[in-house]
């Protein structure tokens, strides 16, 4: 069987990773989920203080951007890579709705996309590789042979991160996610660096009604059409 490229782009909390790490496993390929290398230099931003509620020094991000040294790290139990930064094992960290709120200030600015982005195309190069995100069919493999555009409305979303973060501890209100939901959208689909658009060749998922099997078959059997 020939390997391919699997690019899932959409809006946030669509479960996009979900999907791709399962069909990662059933594939035997590897997942790659670019959020958290997004997330991760937000982390690294607040850490030192470039970024807050009333102030962001960009430049001084920009600066900083050498330092920054982003890697996923295989963990066998979990079955995919986790996220370091600098050495550090950063999963728990970036998830949190502090980094949620200041990530997609981040993902704007064009030095931080294209650090990214090369080592995006650099870990894809072999293809066999799911990747999840929102300029993945778009910017970083144009050539995917197959490409999903997933979609759901804001308030299930909402529902399905904050269920998330309330199983974790987190105290958060829904009307707090529901918030950061929709303002990542808008940021996201209105930078001016790649912005999160549907791809012309992407297939289009809305999974407000999709349980998380019946969305997996229907993708599997796209995949069986390419692969
Ligand atoms: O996928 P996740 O919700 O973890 O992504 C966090 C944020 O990172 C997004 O809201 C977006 O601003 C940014 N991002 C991006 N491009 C990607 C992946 C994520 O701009 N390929």
């Amino acid at each position: 069987m020939k390997k391919i490229t699997v690019a899932i782009d959409g809006f946030s909390s669509t479960g996009k990773s979900t999907l791709a790490k399962q069909l990662a496993k059933e594939l035997e390929y590897v997942y790659v989920d670019t959020g958290a290398m997004y997330r991760a230099v937000a982390y690294y931003a607040m850490q030192n203080q470039l970024i807050g509620s009333d102030f962001f020094d960009k430049i001084a991000l920009i600066q900083a951007l050498p330092k920054i040294q982003l890697e996923f790290k295989f963990n066998a139990d979990l079955g995919f890579g986790e996220m370091y930064l600098n050495d550090e094992n950063v999963e728990k960290q970036i998830r949190t709705i502090e980094v949620s709120n200041f990530v997609s200030k981040v993902a704007e600015i064009s030095e931080v996309r294209s650090k990214l982005v090369e080592q995006q195309q650099e870990m894809g190069k072999n293809k066999a590789i799911v990747m999840d995100g929102r300029d993945i069919g778009t910017v970083v493999f144009p050539d995917a042979e197959l490409k999903i555009f997933m979609t759901a409305s804001a308030e299930t979303r909402a529902q399905r991160r904050f269920d998330e973060l309330q199983q974790k501890g987190d105290d958060v209100s829904y009307e707090d996610v529901l918030k950061n939901v929709v303002e990542r959208d808008y940021i996201d689909t209105h930078r001016a660096d790649s912005p999160l658009v549907i791809a012309d060749d992407a297939i289009e998922i809305d999974n407000s009604y999709l349980n998380r099997e019946e969305q997996f078959a229907a993708v599997l059997e796209l995949i069986n059409d390419v692969v």
